[in-house]
């Protein structure tokens, strides 16, 4: 059987975790390109991790390059090129370097893989998700923003922690941008498919979402040197192996929005089933009051965003 051709663009922490969760669950053949100034450091990282297979007892081909030829007709291409965040920093400090590195990477994405389910992490990640879509026109099914999965999975490990249970039990959903606004859902949370209101105090879970909305600040402020990359390159690969095997997944993904949630034409978390191809559907489900509320601020702060980013186009500093 053929296997899928997985390409990560940008070998640092996120990128070069991916490809490590990525090949060992034996998702396909990986190519990781970067554009170091040493040249050789992707092919450094393919070949170690290529000697982890005998060991592990994954089969793949693992290719390390700085040559987008290498990357040709990839079926899913994952783009975690840019700048991290350090203390201090929001995500959307990152918005100018990473919309120039994110646009340049996308130019070469769409010359020379264009049938590519285009997987998104460089933040900010909504106005990211916004900016490969504006540079390759690729249809938005195709291009999908990992920040839900590794959202609720914070949100998911914070609630069984709380309740002492294992993580596997705990189910959760979640809206909005990937941001401080983000709205995880309490009315869609479970653990054993018993809701979480009916197991934790109000208190409780108000803490667990306030920590989950800082969760990425959270290891910035502990790491100091970098931000995330074990839960997101997790995340991520769940997303590869929800293409490369059409698993079909429901989970939150950040994607164009039309008339779906009257979101308008911007780029943000909703639920969506995920297979090959990328998108296949946008689940709609019924927000309460606060949820509403909550989820229209959130897109407003996406659109705050995107409209910076789109004065930054305009007065040519790229
Ligand atoms: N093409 C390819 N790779 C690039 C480019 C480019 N144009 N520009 C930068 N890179 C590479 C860098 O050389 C570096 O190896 O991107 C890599 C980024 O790695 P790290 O600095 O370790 O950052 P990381 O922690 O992996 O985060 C990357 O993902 O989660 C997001 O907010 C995070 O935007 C950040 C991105």
């Amino acid at each position: 059987m053929k296997r899928s051709k997985i390409t990560i663009i940008g070998a640092g922490n996120v990128g070069s975790t991916t490809a490590h969760w990525v090949a060992a669950a034996e998702l396909g053949d990986v190519i990781i390109l970067d554009i170091p100034p040493t040249g050789t450091m992707p092919a450094g990282k393919a070949l170690d991790l290529f000697e982890a297979s005998p060991v592990f007892g994954f089969d793949a081909t693992i290719i390390g390059t700085t040559d987008y030829a290498d990357t040709a007709n990839s079926d899913v291409v994952v783009i975690t090129a840019g700048i991290a965040r350090k203390p201090g920093m929001s995500r959307d400090d990152l918005l100018a370097t990473n919309a120039k590195i994110v646009g340049s990477v996308s130019e070469q994405i769409a010359k020379t893989s264009p049938k590519a389910v285009v997987i998104v992490v460089s933040n900010p990640l909504d106005a990211m998700v916004q900016r490969v879509l504006q540079v390759t026109g690729f249809p938005r099914e195709q291009v999908i923003g990992q920040a839900g999965v590794l959202d609720t999975a914070r949100f998911r490990a914070f609630i069984a922690a709380e309740l002492g249970i294992s993580t596997e039990d705990v189910s959760a959903m979640l809206l909005g941008g990937h941001g401080d606004t983000m709205v995880p859902l309490l009315s869609c949370a479970a653990a054993g498919g018993i809701p979480v209101t009916q197991l934790l105090s109000k208190e409780k879970l108000e803490k667990i979402v306030q920590r989950t909305r800082d969760g990425g600040a959270e290891i910035v402020g502990l790491l100091k040197t970098g931000s995330a990359y074990y839960a997101p390159a997790a995340a991520t690969a769940q997303m590869v192996e929800a293409v490369v095997k059409n698993k079909r997944r429901l989970i939150p993904c950040a994607v164009l929005c039309e008339k779906e949630y009257n979101v308008g034409g911007f780029c943000v978390g909703v639920p969506v089933i995920l297979g090959s191809g990328g998108v296949q559907k946008i689940i709609e489900i019924p927000l309460n009051a606060e949820e509403a509320a909550n989820f229209s601020k959130s897109v407003d702060a996406v659109k705050g965003l995107v409209e910076t980013m789109e004065k930054l186009i305009v007065s040519q500093i790229y």
